[in-house]
């Protein structure tokens, strides 16, 4: 049995079409179906469906072989025990620092940084060796320096309307965004006849 992690919405839409390539068509639509295992048209595969950022956690772990896990959750998570072989180039965005239109800095003390990139908001901050207050959220970023709960906020922008529409905007570019294929690494040794050639049609179909 083949088994792959994929969350709802963006990135299954997006990665459909890959699987298709592959061979393999969903037998239910989890948009409408309550099961959170999906079974598909070939027998020795099935679709797991979870929390965007839970994928890595499933793969890690081995509950399922293969995932489709965006780098923004990929580097928040960490890559113990995955492979990450192939950028599959769908759900672009870039994660950013963002704040309110002309922001220039806190008038007095540190910086106060929301975001659910907790980790990866740490890093660039480390990086730059500015100190930061880190808070988290589990999501509606942009809400957070509106009410005075932080001073700018760490999360991915695509076409930027959320952030406007917000009066917010980008401040610092951190990293380039894309959806990867991960694999377990022990799934890649025990079945790699079947994977190998899931990952050459996939390749194939990004190509
Ligand atoms: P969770 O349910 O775990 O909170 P989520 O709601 O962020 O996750 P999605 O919105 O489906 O999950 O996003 C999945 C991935 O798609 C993200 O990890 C990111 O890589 C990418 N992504 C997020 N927002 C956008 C966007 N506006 N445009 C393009 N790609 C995006
Ligand atoms: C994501 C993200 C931003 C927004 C950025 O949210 O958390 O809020 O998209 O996209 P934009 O720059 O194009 O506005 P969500 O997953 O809710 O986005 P969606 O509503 O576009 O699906």
């Amino acid at each position: 049995m083949l088994t792959i992690a994929l969350s709802k919405g963006r990135i299954f839409k997006e990665t459909l079409p890959l699987l298709a390539a592959a061979g393999i068509n969903p037998a239910e639509d989890p948009e409408t179906s309550r099961k959170l295992i999906l079974p598909t048209n070939l027998d020795d595969v099935q679709l797991l469906i979870v929390r965007a950022s839970d994928v890595p956690t499933y793969v890690q772990w081995g509950a399922a072989d293969l995932g489709v896990a965006g780098k923004d959750v990929l580097m928040e998570h960490g890559g113990d025990g995955l492979y990450e072989p192939i950028d599959l180039k769908i759900a672009k965005c870039k994660l950013m620092v963002a704040g309110p239109v002309g922001f220039k800095g806190p008038a007095h003390g540190r910086l106060r940084v929301a975001s659910k990139f907790v980790n990866s908001t740490r890093a660039h901050y480390a990086a730059k060796g500015q100190q930061v207050d880190v808070i988290k959220l589990y999501g509606s970023m942009e809400l957070a320096p509106l009410v005075g709960l932080s001073d700018v906020i760490v999360d991915v922008v695509d076409t930027g309307n959320t952030l406007r529409a917000n009066g917010l905007e980008p401040m610092e570019h951190i990293a380039e965004i894309s959806s990867r294929l991960i694999v377990n690494r022990a799934a890649m040794k025990m079945k790699h006849a079947r994977i190998k050639a899931f990952m050459a049609l996939v390749e194939a179909a990004v190509a």
